[in-house]
C-alpha cells in the first residue's frame, strides 16, 4: 500500500517534467526587487546583486535555486570559506552508506564526501544520525516532515521532489559498500 502511494507520488512528479535534462532547462530567477523577500521600497535593495547575474554562471540543476552546488564546488567555480575563522581545516570523510529501507524505490547511496565538503561531522552526528550503520530509524514520511535528511534537503540543499538524486542506486548495482539492513 505504502510503496504504491510513493510510486504514484513519483509518477506525478515525473509527469510534471521532473526528468527534464538539466542542460535543456531555461533558468529564470526573480530580481531582488520582485522576489517578495526583499522590501522593494528600501533604497538599498536595488544595489544588491541579482540572483540571475550571480547564479547563471554556475552549473545547472533542475530544482531549488537551479544550481548544482556539488558540481560548482568541485569545478572550482566557488571557493567558500571553511569556517568564519579561515584557518579552520575541513574534515573530509570519503565513505558511503547504502540505505536499503526504500520499498520499491532504488536504494539511497549516502555520500559522506559531498556532505563533509560543506558541513562538519557535528552538524549530523550524533543529534540527527548515530555514527553506526542502520541505528537511526529514518523514514520518508519523517524526511518529508523535516526530520533527518529533510532538515536540510528542501530547506538549504536540493529539494525532496528530486527523488532520483537520493534514490540513485539500482538494487542490483549496490556493490560492496556498507549498507543499512533491509
Ligand atoms: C534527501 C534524500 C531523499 C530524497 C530527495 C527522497 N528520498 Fe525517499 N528515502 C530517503 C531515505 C534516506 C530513506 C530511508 C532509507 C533507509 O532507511 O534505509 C527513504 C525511504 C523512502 C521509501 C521507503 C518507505 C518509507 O516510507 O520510508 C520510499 C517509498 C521513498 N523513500 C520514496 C521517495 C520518493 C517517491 C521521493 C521523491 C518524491 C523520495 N523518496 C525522495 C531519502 C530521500
Ligand atoms: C549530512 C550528515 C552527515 C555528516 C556531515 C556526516 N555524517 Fe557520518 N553518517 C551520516 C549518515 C546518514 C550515516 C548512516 C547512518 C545509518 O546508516 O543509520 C552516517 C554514518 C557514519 C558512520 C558509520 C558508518 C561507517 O562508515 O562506519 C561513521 C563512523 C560516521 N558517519 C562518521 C562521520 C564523520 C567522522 C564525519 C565528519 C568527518 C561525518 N560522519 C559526517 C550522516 C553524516
Ligand atoms: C546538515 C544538512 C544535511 C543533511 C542532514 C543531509 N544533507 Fe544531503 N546535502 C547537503 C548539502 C549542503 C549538500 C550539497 C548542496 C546541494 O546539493 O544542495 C547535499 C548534497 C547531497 C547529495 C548530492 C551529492 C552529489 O554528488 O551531487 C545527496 C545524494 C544527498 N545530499 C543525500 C542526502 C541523504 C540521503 C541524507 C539523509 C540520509 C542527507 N543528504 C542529509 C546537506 C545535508
Amino acid at each position: 500500500m505504502r510503496a504504491r502511494f510513493w510510486l504514484s507520488v513519483a509518477a506525478v512528479l515525473v509527469a510534471g517534467g521532473g526528468l527534464a535534462a538539466a542542460d535543456s532547462v531555461i533558468r529564470k530567477w526573480k530580481p531582488v526587487t520582485a522576489d517578495e523577500l526583499h522590501d522593494p521600497q528600501n533604497p538599498a535593495v536595488p544595489r544588491l546583486q541579482n540572483p540571475a547575474e550571480a547564479l547563471s554562471v554556475l552549473p545547472p540543476a533542475n530544482a531549488g535555486n537551479q544550481v548544482d552546488w556539488v558540481k560548482a564546488l568541485r569545478d572550482g567555480k566557488i571557493q567558500p570559506r571553511t569556517h568564519i575563522d579561515s584557518n579552520t581545516p575541513l574534515r573530509i570523510l570519503d565513505s558511503e552508506v547504502i540505505m536499503t529501507r526504500t520499498g520499491d524505490m532504488p536504494y539511497v547511496r549516502f555520500p559522506h564526501r559531498a556532505h563533509t565538503e560543506w558541513l562538519d561531522c557535528s552538524n549530523c552526528h550524533d543529534a540527527l544520525f548515530a555514527s553506526k550503520i542502520g541505528a537511526t530509524p529514518i523514514t520518508m514520511l519523517a524526511i518529508l516532515q523535516g526530520e533527518y535528511c529533510g532538515r536540510c534537503h528542501g530547506a538549504v540543499s536540493f529539494p525532496l521532489t528530486e527523488c532520483a538524486r537520493c534514490h540513485n542506486t539500482p538494487k542490483a548495482a549496490a556493490g560492496a559498500v556498507p549498507r543499512r539492513a533491509p
